[in-house]
């Protein structure tokens, strides 16, 4: 079973400036909650309880007053700061004393995961016993993604943005691997753009026949937030869901309260530290 899982919550947000020039993409709203909640929620869905969050240089501080320690959700969160982006799989080489000898789960901070059979989806990926998982997902697009073909539930190759190719199934955001993936991670050459490639570091566990797949099926959503445009229509996919069914959408306390990771009182906590909002109104609702 993994028990620990990053989420990369760094990065520029290049894309996006002005809005990420101050405030860490990770931290904007997604329609009623900071974007970071997503993944966070998506961890805690996998049971993984054990989580490090990487940040940008300097920007510590601010996260810590939305997700102090974890103690409020039944969690445990760690942090660590990167200090550029050098690519994802740097998660496991700065990651390598979290990580220790155990298998990691890692989701970056800027990917929204929804859908019906998700939960059950995660269970299945963090019983992964050697090798690594993807997360893939259709697209329409595939020239703007790493792209997979898959024999069954084996990947038989991978390319980043593809100009040409027969598959349509995207490598989202969601990562699960054995113990090894530290010690791989370093052997791994910075490229063009000067950044560790994850492709690189999937490659190494593809050629050793050790790279599975788990596919997102239609009743499922996938979005990368990473582009203003994405950003909102994630924003207007989380109101539309929760306007219509009165279910909030990655509510942590919610999560960790079905985990039975917390009881009631912690529930209680939480509204304080939100204060009066529309958040604490759904969480009195929870516990009533
Ligand atoms: P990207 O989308 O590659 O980068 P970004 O979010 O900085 O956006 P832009 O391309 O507009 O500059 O990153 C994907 C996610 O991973 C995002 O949540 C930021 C995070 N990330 C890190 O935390 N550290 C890194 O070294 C990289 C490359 C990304």
């Amino acid at each position: 079973m993994i028990k620990k899982g990053i989420i990369l919550a760094g990065g520029m947000g290049t894309r996006m400036s002005p809005l990420t020039k101050a405030v860490n993409k990770q931290l904007l709203p997604i329609y009623d909650k900071p974007l970071i909640y997503y993944p966070l929620s998506i961890l805690m869905l996998a049971k993984i309880k054990n989580i490090l969050i990487i940040v940008n240089k300097g920007q510590l501080e601010q996260y810590k007053k939305l997700l102090p320690n974890g103690d409020r959700l039944g969690i445990k969160i760690n942090y660590l700061e990167q200090d550029r982006p050098r690519g994802l799989p740097d998660a496991f080489i700065l990651g390598k004393n979290f990580i220790k000898n155990d298998k990691v789960a890692m989701i970056l901070g800027d990917n929204f995961f929804y859908g019906q059979s998700l939960s059950k989806m995660l269970l299945d990926c963090v019983k992964i016993k050697d090798g690594a998982k993807v997360v893939l997902h259709k697209v329409v697009n595939p020239e703007k993604f790493g792209i997979a073909t898959i024999q069954g539930k084996k990947i038989l190759s991978l390319k980043e943005k593809p100009k040409k190719t027969k598959s349509n199934l995207a490598i989202t955001g969601l990562y699960f691997f054995d113990n090894k993936v530290s010690q791989y991670a370093k052997l791994l050459k910075p490229s063009k753009r000067n950044e560790l490639e994850i492709v690189d570091l999937l490659n190494k566990y593809r050629k050793k026949n050790k790279l599975s797949a788990e596919l997102i099926g239609r009743g499922g959503a996938w979005l990368d937030t990473g582009s203003i445009e994405d950003f909102y229509k994630t924003s207007n996919f989380v109101s539309a869901v929760e306007n219509q069914q009165g279910f909030k959408i990655a509510c942590l306390e919610e999560i960790s309260l079905n985990n039975k990771w917390i009881t009631k009182k912690e529930v209680v906590k939480s509204i304080k530290f939100y204060g009066n909002c529309e958040y604490s109104y759904y969480l009195k609702k929870v516990i009533s």
